[in-house]
């Protein structure tokens, strides 16, 4: 039997005094590709940290191949970190550096290959995502929409074999998000990776996840296919899903006592 490539048990975390993070369980096996929704502000992004372990968790087991990561040595940290690629939610390139810069950096800084296959490697991942000549642009210089794929190819760039991408369309435009949408089931595909997405946006969830995993009140409140989340009956996934207003899930308006006329 397969074992998965990242699995979380009883995951918690919080700051200061405010758990966000109360006990998350998730496996993702090999291929997979799970997109993380719930409402926002309930961790998804943390919980995308958590997985690629730039944000250490309080309890629990991150667990890489059945590994404790808390517990491995080194090099076996190291050969962890080189299996992921992420793409941040607010981007996270590096304002001085050029796209090529940003694009090479890890490769860069992390391994012996010359400078220049590492920039043949960059331009060819450019292509990936549609953008030619752009290298010796600066981050400032770049649309939203071009900062989102200069983002996935820099995630993309060292041939991770786990992709996480936090809101890979938070922001843009409607075509532009169709199209980020199906170049991520491109890669997806195309790099047989191993795929972690968190978003916001359903028609982005429902054209990239196989199963979308709801993060509700510091836990995976359900991990299901995009139709049968859709279709469900449980009032507080429907209600999600729909976006309605009414049902279980406490938003701002209720929170802060405005009157809701909507109804
Ligand atoms: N480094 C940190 N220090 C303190 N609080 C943090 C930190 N990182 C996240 N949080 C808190 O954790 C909560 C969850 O934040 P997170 O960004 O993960 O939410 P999200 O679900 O990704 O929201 P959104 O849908 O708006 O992207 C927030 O209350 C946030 O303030
Ligand atoms: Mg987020």
């Amino acid at each position: 039997m397969s074992i998965p490539v990242i699995e979380l048990r009883h995951i918690s975390k919080k700051f200061v005094n405010k758990t966000i993070l109360k006990d998350i369980n998730l496996s993702i096996m090999e291929g997979d590709s799970i997109t993380i929704i719930g409402p926002g502000g309930c961790g998804k992004s943390l919980l995308m940290k958590i997985i690629a372990h730039i944000v250490p968790h309080d309890t629990g087991e991150l667990l890489f191949y059945g590994k404790d990561v808390k517990k491995i040595n080194k090099k076996e940290l190291e050969e962890f970190y080189l299996t992921i690629g992420m793409l941040f939610q607010n981007y996270a390139l590096f304002d001085s550096l050029s796209v090529r810069d940003n694009v090479g950096f890890y490769l860069d800084y992390h391994t012996k290959i010359p400078h220049e296959n590492i920039s043949k490697k960059v331009t060819n991942n450019l292509r990936r995502v549609s953008l030619n000549n752009i290298e010796h642009l600066f981050p400032a210089e770049l649309s939203g929409g071009m900062k989102k794929r200069v983002g996935i190819a820099r995630a993309i760039n060292h041939d991770p074999k786990i992709l996480l991408l936090d809101e890979p369309t938070a922001g843009l435009d409607p075509i532009t998000t169709d199209s980020i949408s199906k170049l991520i089931r491109h890669i997806h595909e195309e790099m047989s990776v191993t795929m972690v997405s968190a978003t916001n946006d359903m028609n982005c969830a429902k054209k990239i996840g196989k199963k979308l995993a709801m993060l509700y009140e510091g836990e995976i409140y359900a991990i299901d296919t995009p139709d049968n989340m859709f279709s469900s009956s449980d009032p507080l996934i429907h209600q999600f899903m729909y976006g309605k207003r009414q049902g279980p899930i406490q938003y701002h308006e209720k929170i802060s006592g405005i009157q809701d006329d909507s109804k």
